[in-house]
């Protein structure tokens, strides 16, 4: 079968682009801990206060037995609920989140918590926070712990840019 020489490199050109982003996504995934959110958990955004979970009263930190930390926040225009939460560093951590109205991201710098929050599915994020890495980005408080910002990092509405909350991180 004859291929014109530039369609043969342009095919070339393809396979050299899709394995470059194999090797990115795989980079990023080992060394970085990227990961997709990959929790399909369907929940009705519009009745979220009725349900257990995502009750006013459950949300906010709560330490598990194991040592575990589960937060729980529901995102809706333009505020983060709770605003601000307390987690501690080098712990395992799940967090868990749902919209009330439309899409909104989160996102907190210096962690690898970054999702989108679909209503309609909880957003959940397994992570573990390095206290160094928020040290850097974040504000530190005269107790040692340091502060960092929560961003909806997706547009949502004219108040989007005023939608933020806040993470202290303590020590362990
Ligand atoms: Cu919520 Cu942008």
């Amino acid at each position: 079968m004859h291929v014109h020489p530039s369609e043969r490199r342009w095919i070339w050109i393809a396979v050299l682009l899709v394995g470059a982003m194999i090797v990115l996504v795989g980079y990023t995934a080992v060394v970085m801990n990227v990961h997709p959110p990959s929790n399909v958990e369907a929940i009705d955004s519009t009745r979220l206060h009725l349900t257990p979970e995502f009750a006013e009263d459950n949300l906010g930190v709560k330490r598990e037995s194991e040592g575990a930390v589960i937060a729980r926040v529901v995102m809706a225009r333009y505020m983060v609920h709770p605003q601000e939460i307390t987690l501690p560093a080098d712990t395992p951590i799940l967090l868990r989140a749902a919209s009330a109205d439309v899409l909104h991201g989160l996102h907190v710098p210096g962690t690898n918590i970054g999702t989108q929050v679909v209503p309609g599915y909880v957003a959940q994020v397994r992570t573990r926070i390095d206290f160094d890495a928020v040290a850097k980005v974040g504000v530190a408080n005269d107790d040692g712990s340091i502060t960092v910002p929560i961003y909806c990092n997706e547009y949502c509405g004219l108040g989007h840019q005023s939608m933020w909350g806040r993470v202290t991180v303590t020590r362990k």
